[in-house]
């Protein structure tokens, strides 16, 4: 979860490391801290509690020369969230920064009798001090034995006392990318952090060691020390795509990039009309011949999920399971070599996502991944990719990312009822055709944003706010719960419209908001009941339908339209106002919108 960067070059190293730490900070931000070569060849290091705006202010007068450095974002996991408990951590010879998390941190403090050096609470000191132990002047062979030491996963930047403008790496798990660019050597946890110097990178492989001088970046086998060359990728991403570009939050910008990033997702896909993967090297075959669909993710990317399993199967009549990646991994699935497997993710590297994509390789799944990070490690690892083209998602709440991982769903589905005989071409063409008209009415939902914008006086004062609906209504509710409280620390639930009655109806009381969809023809009607049922307990009900639905004068407080697409694609209009009204909320509330609390962009560990 933590952000990392390390440079060495040219370069003043202190300010390009906190402008890093400031771009990687959705990742973590309990504490952050930087440590650098001083001109005298001597360590220093900086950390403090906080943001990187804190730290920034820490350094402030700290006038160095410094060439070569690493820093790092905390999103605390041992230890509370301390100065001693920042990153970087040193001992003796070693500096060093760590995202991820060793599990057998206690058996080796014991082990190499660290109980009363240790200063911190963190497992990454463990690993420093564990490091410095081994460390006789020959990096490689410490890291080595160090590795051979560890459990759990990490990704470490390590400077070593006695070789200065030189950075080492090492990872399992954690991401790492770096690259040689005109301004010098940089590495870091996420891409975002190597586009102002490059759109060449490369992702540091496991089993390998990095080392980073002024001149150079070399990969070297972790066994034999032998050079290595791990392949050149590319971002299309720009500077542009990470900043805010005049929008106060990064989660307004990515939520005006929506109808941009489903053009870049869609239309390289379709030819003459119809969905075509040969680009992205899909082989139809994996969707003729499953038996089954098993999609797996976790938060937003899991939504988009339930999503897809409530338009799939009706359309393949097979069965299509959405499951929880953490749960996935723990509850020996009912798959097999007959069953396409679908991973989401927008990074590319939530560990549970990835370790249950890999026990789904086990069984002999077939994996198909939906990723919007080129390169990631599920990316890599996974059979086929699909990846989305939202460009980089720097607000924690996922908003692009979501729209585009369901364009990519929704082609899926329609490629898949072609190549299974449940469409004609003729049908397929017109479900995309239809399915296009989704992006003008996103367009015209982000113009209407004031409407949002005054549903929100109506919620911010609630401690909890309802999401019903059935169906599609019911499975984009929670993606529209889940915005809401992660952003605005409102209590908020989804419920399927017709279970309310079973038990959650006894909160409805006096002015609760109750955010209602009724998008679905066929259980319109039902819906209208479901919502008369929480009008008449008092609710303050905001009712979002379709433009020309009929609804009673009294039924709602507020009542949003949205354009009148096809009943299976009104998820796409739908996600935009929902995640105005989270925006909203939050704002309204004063809150970090773009780094809520506890919170972290890429969750990579357990
Ligand atoms: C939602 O706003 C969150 N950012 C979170 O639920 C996220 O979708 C989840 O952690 C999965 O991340 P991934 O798509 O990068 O795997």
């Amino acid at each position: 979860m933590c952000g990392i960067i390390g440079y060495t070059g040219p370069l003043e190293a202190k300010r390009l490391l906190i402008e890093g730490l400031a771009g990687l900070e959705y990742r973590g931000y309990d504490s952050a801290g930087i440590a650098f070569f001083r001109t005298d060849s001597k360590i220093q290091v900086i950390k403090q509690v906080g943001k990187v705006a804190a730290l920034k202010e820490a350094c402030e007068g700290i006038s160095v020369g410094s060439h070569c450095g690493i820093g790092h974002t905390r999103w605390a996991t041992h230890g509370g969230v301390t100065n001693e408990n920042a990153h970087p951590h040193q001992a003796g010879q070693v500096t060093l920064i760590h995202n991820g998390i060793i599990e057998n941190y206690h058996q080796l403090t014991e082990e190499f009798q660290l109980q009363d050096e240790l200063v911190s609470q963190t497992d990454s000191e463990v690993a420093a001090r564990v490091l410095d132990r081994f460390y006789q002047g020959d990096p490689f062979v410490a890291i080595q034995k160090l590795v051979g030491k560890l459990e759990g996963s990490y990704g470490f930047c390590i400077l070593f006392a006695d070789r200065p403008g030189e950075i080492y790496a090492v990872r399992s798990v954690s991401p790492l990318v770096a690259a040689y660019t005109h301004s010098g050597a940089v590495i870091a946890s996420d891409l975002t952090a190597l586009i102002p110097y490059t759109q060449s990178y490369f992702v540091v492989p496991e089993g390998e060691i990095v080392r980073l001088t002024p001149y150079k970046v070399q990969t070297y086998d972790l066994q034999t020390f032998a050079k290595t060359q791990p392949p050149v990728m590319t971002v299309n991403w720009n500077m542009d795509a990470a900043m805010k570009n005049g929008f106060p939050h990064f989660m307004l910008k990515e939520i005006h990039e929506q109808p941009e990033a489903m053009k870049n997702t869609i239309l390289p896909r379709l030819s003459k009309g119809l969905p075509d993967f040969t680009d992205d090297g899909i082989d139809d075959e994996i969707f003729r011949s499953c038996t089954q669909v098993h999609i797996i993710a976790c938060g937003t990317a899991m939504h988009a999920g339930m999503v897809a399993k409530t338009v799939m199967e009706p359309l393949l009549r097979i069965p299509v399971t959405v499951t929880i990646a953490s749960e996935f991994r723990y509850q020996q699935p009912l798959i097999d070599e007959h069953t396409l497997v679908i991973v989401i993710s927008q990074s590319g590297e939530t560990i549970d996502t990835l370790a249950a994509m890999r026990l789904a390789r086990e069984y002999g799944s077939q994996t198909l991944a939906i990723v919007n990070v080129k390169g990631s490690t599920i990316a890599r690892e996974s059979g086929y990719v699909l990846y989305t083209h939202a460009g980089p998602e720097i607000a924690v709440a996922s908003t692009k990312a979501y729209s585009v991982q369901l364009a990519a769903l929704y082609l899926i589905a329609c490629r898949m009822a072609l190549v299974r005989g449940k469409y004609t071409k003729e049908q397929a063409r017109t479900f995309l055709a239809e399915f296009l008209d989704v992006i003008p009415a996103m367009e015209e939902m982000i113009k209407r944003r004031e409407e949002m914008k005054a549903v929100v006086t109506h919620i911010i004062n609630s401690p909890d706010a309802f999401f019903i609906g059935r169906g599609l209504d019911y499975a984009f509710s929670l993606e529209g719960a889940l915005k809401l409280k992660e952003i605005s620390y409102i209590h908020a639930e989804a419920y399927a419209a017709g279970e309310l009655k079973h038990g959650t109806i006894a909160l409805i009381s006096d002015q609760v908001p109750v955010i209602a969809t009724a998008t679905q023809d066929n259980i319109f009607a039902k819906s209208m009941s479901n919502v008369r049922e929480v009008k008449a307990r008092g609710a303050f009900v905001i009712l979002i339908t379709k433009e020309g639905a009929k609804v009673d004068g009294d039924l709602a407080d507020i009542h949003i339209m949205i354009p009148a697409v096809r009943d299976i694609f009104t998820v796409f209009p739908i996600a935009v106002v929902l995640q105005l009204i989270a925006y909203y909320a939050s704002l309204g509330k004063n809150l970090d919108v773009d780094q809520p609390r506890n919170l972290a962009k890429s969750v990579t560990v357990e």
